[in-house]
């Protein structure tokens, strides 16, 4: 593991950066391969990592296709952590809410957000005419609309969809363990979240696996394109 990511692991007591390491979202780095064969990115356009964490998508990008990338997080530990990891050095990293973006509008050939928080208008308004966007989300899937509803929000916007893959059941997986695993070596997550911690991570997890097993809640990697 990158020495930056244990500094950072050791500072924050989280199931989150505990489990999901680098690549911060279900599926892991294979999801953000999927998404980046599907992207359309090229050597020099302008792609931005929404809530970036330490930036794994980005450096990935800059590394595959030699974009020039650009990452926001709320944290600034985060973004510092991926700044000094591999090709961090490249990246253009920014202190920002992912709800008001400090960039003009139309900036980006290609805008990411995995995981993170996901406005629709914003990420709309910093895309370029002809963009891509990729997402990793929670999508809902029962009496709300389902995923069709999902991809009708983002029609709204002005994005087509061009690829979408099913990961209810990786994520349903992956919360189960991550679950199992707190339960399993619950001395050691209490010493290192502390008893209340402890506890309120556990019940967060027991929700989200309760959520995706009845069904309420899904997971999914969507490509849209922008036609206007
Ligand atoms: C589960 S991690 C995903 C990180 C990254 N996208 C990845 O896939 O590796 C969620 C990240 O979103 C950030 N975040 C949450 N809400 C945000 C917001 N409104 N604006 C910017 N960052 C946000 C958190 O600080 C955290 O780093």
């Amino acid at each position: 593991m990158p020495a930056p990511l244990e500094a950072l692991i050791a500072d924050y007591p989280a199931w989150w950066i505990d489990f999901l390491g680098e690549h911060n979202h279900v599926g892991g780095s294979d999801t953000t391969a999927w998404l980046m064969e599907r992207a359309q990115l090229e050597a020099g356009v302008r792609m931005l990592d929404c809530g970036a964490f330490v930036g794994a998508a980005a450096r990935t990008a800059v590394r595959r296709y030699g974009v020039e990338a650009f990452a926001n997080d709320i944290n600034t530990d985060f973004l510092r952590a991926g700044r000094a990891m591999a090709d961090g050095a490249s990246v253009h990293w920014f202190t920002a809410d992912t709800r008001r973006l400090p960039f003009r509008d139309g900036t980006f050939a290609s805008v990411w957000c995995l995981d993170s928080d996901t406005p629709p208008r914003e990420l709309s308004r910093v895309a370029a005419a002809r963009a891509t966007l990729c997402l990793c989300s929670e999508v809902p899937v029962d009496g709300r609309g389902g995923v069709e509803a999902f991809i009708e929000e983002w029609a709204a916007s002005g994005w087509s969809l061009t690829a979408h893959r099913q990961l209810s059941n990786d994520a349903t997986q992956l919360w189960r363990r991550v679950e199992a695993e707190l339960v399993r070596r619950r001395p050691h997550f209490e010493e290192r979240y502390s008893k209340r911690g402890y506890l309120a991570q556990l019940d967060l997890i027991a929700s989200m696996v309760r959520a995706y097993e009845t069904g309420e809640q899904g997971h999914g990697l969507f490509v849209f394109a922008r036609s206007l």
